[in-house]
């Protein structure tokens, strides 16, 4: 039997000012699985809450799970309802292994390009992010898991993500920053996730202005708040603030005592290894009892009201009963973990990008390949708190191999990019294979037909990428096959933007990101033209001096505050108001096929109805992009906004009409002083294949 309102009022009637502390910060789970744990109260009949990271699946110690692609790559697929299966699927092996809310979905705006946690992010693009925030969150919860977007918000950086003030306008939050988080709520979403970082002069955890008066008065978000891992920063302040309650509760020690690691700490407190200086990033994890005794004594000094205490305490059970906790319902979960190896390979071969091919994709069946590239005897995948153990693993190479009719020749020609690992997921140390020549790779590419190099970066939470370059010789490497296979095709695996200098010397380049446990099945996909290239860039690429965080001002900051002097100018915003052309404009990606578009016509102010043909000789996926320009707004808002998508399979010959639906947001502006109002119009459509290449327009 679920719970009544009165019912839950009546419990707090019943518990004790030390229980309903209990409630409200976290303990070790004794079963070393979760990431955060709450013991409930067993007098009253409330259960236990076991929340695990995070946005790519499922962490519970010794409990492997279906790794998904990085949540770039989901967004690059354009295709929501693909978030939404992930979600199922996370959902369902949350379960399984008894964890009852899962950390993520992660969407924080991608502002910087090499921001560490770009990964874990969808897009530079609000409306894009929005669409995912909500179909991840509605899929999670439909298996009666509570979802945990995160983190809330302006945490867009790594460098100082702990300390660092983010002096940004009311506008660019409610424009560019919210819209993500308010899509989860708008989807039901039972918990946010407060950000480390300070907005505006007080810190996340703390922002009465964020947390009470945004988020849960006027969005209506009636779960929990919970804070970061060791990112409360006061009693009172918090308390007051809106935040209901404090992970992980326990101290640093005793967290690292659950995961079974082994806890690496200097003189200075510097915490993982000698190599790695994270400092920078990490928080102070010295005060972890913030909601415990202190808060009990606010509340008996009158500094924090009871009610107050009662209502997180509220939030919580009502959360707990949503998912059925106090039926008694848990770890029934039904993980058909079969399914999810192909919703994680199909999301990360439609989430490859083509960003160039001369024709030499899809490759021709029977060829002869050199594999070669640091990581194609492994996964690749970000570092930090979304790393977990992976069900299974399809190597990059490993797929090729499978798939392939001719002959394939691996080669590493350099040695493994070094990752970061909190959870002790790199296993370099068991690595004794010879060190990898350059010369042997480079010769096994001259052999080949087609050389197939596979790139990467290394990126991890708590760090940004110190540049978009590749690291160590991987220019070098693909320079030097390139100069001897005039059919090199390049795959990149990374976290966000890179730079690619030799693009114009290769025949392809393709970007499949991190692509989960299926790496090598999905690429082969691709490669193959198993299926189309229909992935698309969910952010700009471009060179790093180019994008609007190039000064110390706005990225990483001074003085321990960071400007988002571009306000609305995020991404193609900036660039679509710049001299500087970027290397790829957000939403390209080419296809296999080739797509004509014929006509636009506005159905009704809020939708357009596209038609195009596939008039290539095979079955392909378009993604018809939308966006809206209106002639009145003035030079202090973005020239024209992504306001709907749509991604359409279309086999060869075949003429479709689509349908697309564009959002409020585009047709919107906030003011300080008025609040949402509409912009005027006329409006003018965009229909493009990316925010480089417009093919058809109409008025509104
Ligand atoms: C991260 C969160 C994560 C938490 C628990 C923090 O370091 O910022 O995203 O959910 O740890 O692992």
């Amino acid at each position: 039997m679920s719970l009544v309102p009165e019912e839950i009022e009546q419990l707090i009637e019943e518990l004790t000012l030390e229980e309903k502390i209990q409630l409200v910060h976290g303990e070790a789970d004794p079963e070393g699985l979760a990431t955060g744990y709450l013991s409930g109260v067993e007098r009253l009949g409330i259960p236990e809450l076991r929340l695990a990271d995070g946005p790519l699946g499922v962490r519970a110690r010794g409990h492997p799970a279906t790794l998904f692609p990085a949540s770039i790559a989901l967004a690059a697929t354009f295709d929501p309802n693909l978030g939404r299966k992930q979600g199922v699927a996370m959902g369902r092996e949350a379960k399984a292994r008894k964890q009852d809310a899962l950390l993520g979905p992660g969407v924080n705006l991608i502002r910087v390009p090499h921001c560490g946690r770009n990964f874990e992010y969808y897009s530079e693009d609000p409306v894009l992010t929005a669409a995912f925030a909500h179909s991840m969150v509605t899929g999670i919860q439909s298996e009666d898991v509570i979802a945990t977007p995160k983190h809330y918000v302006a945490n867009n950086q790594e460098t100082n993500r702990a300390s660092v003030d983010v002096d940004v306008s009311e506008r660019a939050l409610r424009e560019c920053y919210l819209p993500g988080f308010k899509a989860a709520v708008d989807a039901g979403a039972g918990s946010v996730m407060t950000a480390y970082n300070s907005v505006n002069g007080s810190f996340m955890s703390e922002n009465r202005s964020l947390v009470t008066d945004v988020l849960k008065s006027e969005w209506g978000f009636d779960g929990y708040v919970v804070s970061d891992w060791f990112g409360t920063v006061s009693t009172v302040g918090s308390a007051n603030g809106g935040l209901d309650l404090e992970m992980p509760g326990i101290t640093r020690e005793e967290m690292w005592e659950v995961f079974g690691l082994e806890l690496d700490v200097d003189e200075e407190g510097t915490v993982f290894d000698e190599t790695e200086d994270m400092s920078a990033g990490m928080p102070d994890m010295s005060n972890t009892k913030w909601f415990a005794e202190p808060l009990a004594e606010a509340v008996r000094t009158g500094e924090v009201p009871e009610e107050r205490v009662d209502d997180m305490v509220t939030r919580i059970l009502r959360q707990m009963d949503r998912i059925g906790l106090f039926e008694g319902d848990r770890g029934e979960g039904n993980s058909t973990e079969n399914d999810h190896r192909s919703v994680s390979e199909s999301i990360a071969a439609r989430g490859t990008v083509l960003l160039e091919n001369d024709g030499v994709l899809p490759l021709a069946d029977g060829v002869d390949i050199a594999v070669v590239g640091p990581g194609v005897r492994e996964i690749t995948t970000g570092g930090g708190s979304s790393e977990m153990d992976a069900l299974y693993e399809v190597s990059t190479a490993e797929g090729i191999e499978d798939r392939a009719n001719g002959d394939v020749l691996v080669e590493r020609g350099l040695p493994k990019v070094e990752q970061v690992s909190f959870f002790g997921r790199d296993e370099d140390d068991t690595d004794q294979r010879p060190d990898p020549r350059l010369e042997d790779a480079v010769e096994a590419a001259a052999t080949a037909e087609v050389a197939v190099v596979v790139v990467q970066d290394a990126a991890t939470e708590a760090r940004d990428r110190e540049n978009l370059r590749l690291p160590g010789r991987q220019d070098q490497l693909v320079e030097e096959v390139a100069a001897v296979n005039e059919n090199t095709v390049v795959v990149v695996q990374s976290s966000g933007p890179v730079e690619l200098p030799w693009r114009s010397e290769v025949a392809a380049v393709l970007e499949s990101w991190y692509p989960g446990q299926s790496d090598g099945d999905a690429l082969a996909a691709v490669l193959f033209g198993d299926v189309d290239a229909s992935g698309r860039l969910p952010v700009t690429f471009a060179n790093e001096r180019d994008y609007p965080t190039s000064t110390e001002e706005t990225f990483p900051g001074a003085g321990g505050e960071v400007h988002y002097t571009e306000d609305l100018f995020v991404g193609y915003k900036h660039f679509d108001v710049s001299d500087v052309e970027p290397t790829y404009p957000f939403g390209h990606g080419l296809s296999y096929a080739e797509f004509s578009y014929h006509s636009v016509e506005a159905v009704d102010e809020r939708q357009v109805r596209v038609t195009i043909e596939n008039t290539a000789d095979r079955e392909g996926r378009e993604v018809v992009q939308a966006y809206v320009s209106s002639e009145s707004v003035g030079e202090d808002r973005p020239v024209r906004e992504l306001a709907g998508f749509v991604p359409v399979d279309v086999q060869a010959g075949e003429i479709v009409t689509v349908d697309i639906d564009l959002e409020d947001l585009a047709f919107a502006q906030y003011d300080d002083s008025e609040g949402w109002t509409d912009l005027e119009g006329p409006f003018t459509v965009e229909i493009a294949r990316s925010a480089g290449d417009t093919r058809l327009e109409v008025t509104l």
